[in-house]
């Protein structure tokens, strides 16, 4: 048994269960609840003794002392390491640090390894905790928006190689995700928005209610209010926790959530990586994809206009003017990791709300809509 919750269950804070065959996790969201981590990491490891807090130097300069003063009160020892900003550390190098800062402090598998950082750290230190030992507990904390309602639910793992993104990598879920909506607030305004084209994205594939919460509650949410935002991520994670729960592997229905992905991946790839945030990238490839839905009558002009206008609203991009020519952009879709057979797999919205994926597209829809988001 379980011993009985010891932390002060804030109003505000909402938990979301994932139950999969081999293990069952929550992730709370809540305004402050970095304050709350010790009694959560806790309450599901009472044995353990030590944690490693392992994070982005940045999320880790604002965030750490309060992370660390949770985990004190709740009786860990700790250390804690520092892997510098960026994707472009998200390897194996890196990985290989976090390897040796553990055989040095002698981890045990009692342990608990915890990332405090956004996807780049959730990926990487999940790696590293996947892989140490043959696995040790794994304690993720998001602070930024898309790795709260995207990276940090669903146990995905890994690091960049030469040859490609994510090329490396393993299904490990965490033991616990904590969702602090205040560490928001130092994020910088572009990373937030650009966090916000996944939370559209989940709402035009599951959820009109999400879709019409977020057109009600823009100025709330770019304001960053507390409330709003615990309520908004809350719905997020719900809906990623229902798309593992359902496919925990990417056998079916997880591949739902590359909606606008496979456009937003050729941009990335093509205009550089850099000039447009993931999030950025994504919004266009939403607007591309819904244009091609439109043409197969699968959405309603209202609906793709409304769309671009949540889009518009959230200071995302729906038109790009530094587009290369589509049919180099046509070719890197070609090149996705996610083509089967030569054949692109597109997800496409139905109406609001529903989606579902066509591996059809012809050169000529898929330049119809490059040239739709192409401005001037
Ligand atoms: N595992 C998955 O299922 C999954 C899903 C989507 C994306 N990803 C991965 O996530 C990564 C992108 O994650 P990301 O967008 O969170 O980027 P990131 O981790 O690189 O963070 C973005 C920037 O924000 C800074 N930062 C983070 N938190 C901060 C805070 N609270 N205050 C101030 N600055 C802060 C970081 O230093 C960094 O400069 C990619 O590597 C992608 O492949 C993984």
């Amino acid at each position: 048994m379980p011993p009985a919750r010891v932390f002060p269950v804030s109003i505000q804070m909402k938990e979301a269960i994932i139950s999969l065959p081999h293990t069952t996790y929550s992730v709370h969201t809540g305004a402050s609840l970095l304050q709350q981590a010790g009694s959560l990491i806790r309450h599901r490891l009472p044995k353990a003794r030590r944690a490693a807090i392992i994070g982005d130097e940045t999320a880790m300069s604002f965030h750490l002392g309060t992370l660390e003063r949770s985990l004190n009160d709740a009786r860990f020892s700790l250390i804690a390491h520092s892997i510098p900003s960026g994707e472009a550390h998200k390897t194996l190098n890196t990985v290989s640090e976090i390897y040796t800062l553990l055989l040095s402090n002698k981890f045990e598998r009692s342990d608990v390894v915890i990332s405090l950082g956004g996807g780049v750290s959730g990926d990487t230190v999940g790696f590293a905790a996947a892989t140490y030992l043959r696995g040790v507990p794994f304690v993720n904390v998001p602070t930024t928006l898309l790795s709260m309602v995207d990276a940090s639910v669903g146990g995905k793992t890994g690091v960049n190689m030469p040859q490609g993104k994510n090329l490396v990598g393993a299904f490990y879920q965490p033991e616990l995700v904590i969702v602090d909506v205040t560490v928001l607030n130092t994020l910088p305004q572009r990373e937030f928005v650009s966090g916000l084209a996944e939370c559209v994205k989940h709402a035009i594939i599951r959820s009109p209610e999400l879709f019409t919460y977020i057109e009600s509650h823009v100025d709330q949410i770019l304001n960053k209010d507390e409330q709003v935002l615990t309520s908004l991520v809350a719905d997020n994670v719900a809906i990623k926790a229902a798309v593992v729960m359902a496919d925990e592997k990417e056998s079916s229905v997880r591949a739902h959530l590359n909606f606008g992905h496979t456009f937003a991946h050729a941009i990335e790839k093509e205009c550089g990586y850099g000039t447009y945030l993931h999030g950025e990238a994504v919004s266009l490839g939403i607007v591309a994809a819904g244009y091609l839905a439109l043409k197969r009558g699968l959405v309603s002009q209202a609906e793709l206009d409304r769309t671009e206008m949540l889009l518009s609203k959230l200071s995302l991009p729906v038109r790009s003017s530094v587009l290369p020519d589509k049919a180099q952009l046509i070719e890197a879709m070609y090149q996705d990791k996610k083509v089967q057979n030569s054949l692109i797999r597109l997800v496409l919205q139905k109406n609001i709300g529903d989606c579902l994926i066509v591996n059809d597209a012809t050169t000529h829809e898929l330049a119809a809509a490059w040239d739709y988001i192409t401005a001037g």
